[in-house]
């Protein structure tokens, strides 16, 4: 694993846009593997910018996003199909056919589960698997005590995540869905490469935990350390707990890999796209903070 930080939320989301982009341009018919939530919000705005600026082609890739809520149809907003026709598909040259979010409309979940899985092994695994992780230490909706080994399965909700959605569903924890449908810790390790993305000082704990802790059920994302290519990203709020942050940064500057994206990095920060100044002054203060 390597931790990469990055001074703000801005860059943070970019150095993530990057990568992706470059795994694309390697391999366009890339399947990768997608999240939602607000941190994933930027990351979508700088590949949208990134398909209009400089080409990026979509049209060969094919994705399989983490997680639906279960019950909620896809034309509703609350949904993670409507989250990513809106935060993405519908912004770069993707076919929509070639996206797939589990169906928590399903009138058999158990094997809409199964067929999620199936979906996947036919294309081939996933490439590239984009994670956030949740209050409560998940990824995907892989709550506490979620098995190393588990699949696409049905899954309740923990209070603190219910807490943690509750401002896209009008503020109230009540209206956030119970259950949804989530990718197993098992199907997430399978991934041939992870990026989890975190950003905030309310991610600082849990992030730390799941990284420099030991692994455990209880903290899902801790599971990440068991991925032999695992790259974590996250912005300097996120990174106030962790204790080796020294040696984290000079992976940073040091190591080849990254080289790319350090030049890249240096050259986006002398010519910032005003496009960029306009989408971060478009989320009020308290979402800024939750970023
Ligand atoms: C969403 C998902 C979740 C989120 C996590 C962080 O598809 O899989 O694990 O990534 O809950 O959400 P935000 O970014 O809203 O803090």
């Amino acid at each position: 694993m390597e931790v990469i930080i990055q001074p703000n939320v801005e860059q943070a989301a970019e150095l993530t846009a990057r990568l992706i982009a470059a795994r694309l341009r390697a391999k366009p018919d890339l399947v990768l593997g997608l999240a939602t939530g607000r941190t994933m919000e930027r990351v979508y705005d700088r590949l949208a910018d990134t398909q209009r600026s400089e080409g990026l082609d979509f049209s060969r890739c094919r994705t399989f996003n983490l997680d639906e809520y279960i019950a909620i149809p896809p034309e509703d907003e609350h949904s993670y199909r409507y989250y990513m026709n809106h935060h993405l598909f519908s912004r770069v040259n993707i076919d929509l056919a070639n996206t797939h979010v589990p169906d928590g409309m399903a009138a058999d979940l158990r094997a809409e589960a199964a067929h999620y899985e199936q979906l996947i092994s036919e294309a081939g695994g996933i490439d590239l698997q984009l994670l956030g992780i949740g209050e409560a230490g998940h990824i995907g909706f892989n709550e506490p005590l979620s098995a190393i080994r588990s699949r696409t399965r049905e899954k309740a909700l923990t209070p603190v995540t219910r807490q943690q959605n509750a401002s896209m569903f009008g503020g109230d924890p009540d209206n956030v869905p119970k259950r949804a449908l989530t990718m197993g810790v098992g199907t997430i390790l399978d991934s041939r490469e992870l990026v989890l993305l975190a950003t905030g000082a309310a991610k600082a704990s849990i992030l730390a935990k799941a990284v420099e802790g030991p692994i455990t059920a209880m903290i899902s994302a801790s599971a990440i350390q068991l991925h032999p290519s695992c790259k974590v990203i996250i912005d300097s709020e996120a990174a106030r707990e962790l204790k080796e942050r020294d040696y984290y940064d000079w992976i940073f500057q040091n190591e080849p890999e990254w080289q790319e994206f350090r030049a890249s990095m240096i050259a986006s920060l002398a010519s910032p796209n005003p496009a960029r100044v306009t989408i971060a002054k478009q989320h009020s203060p308290q979402q800024n903070r939750n970023l």
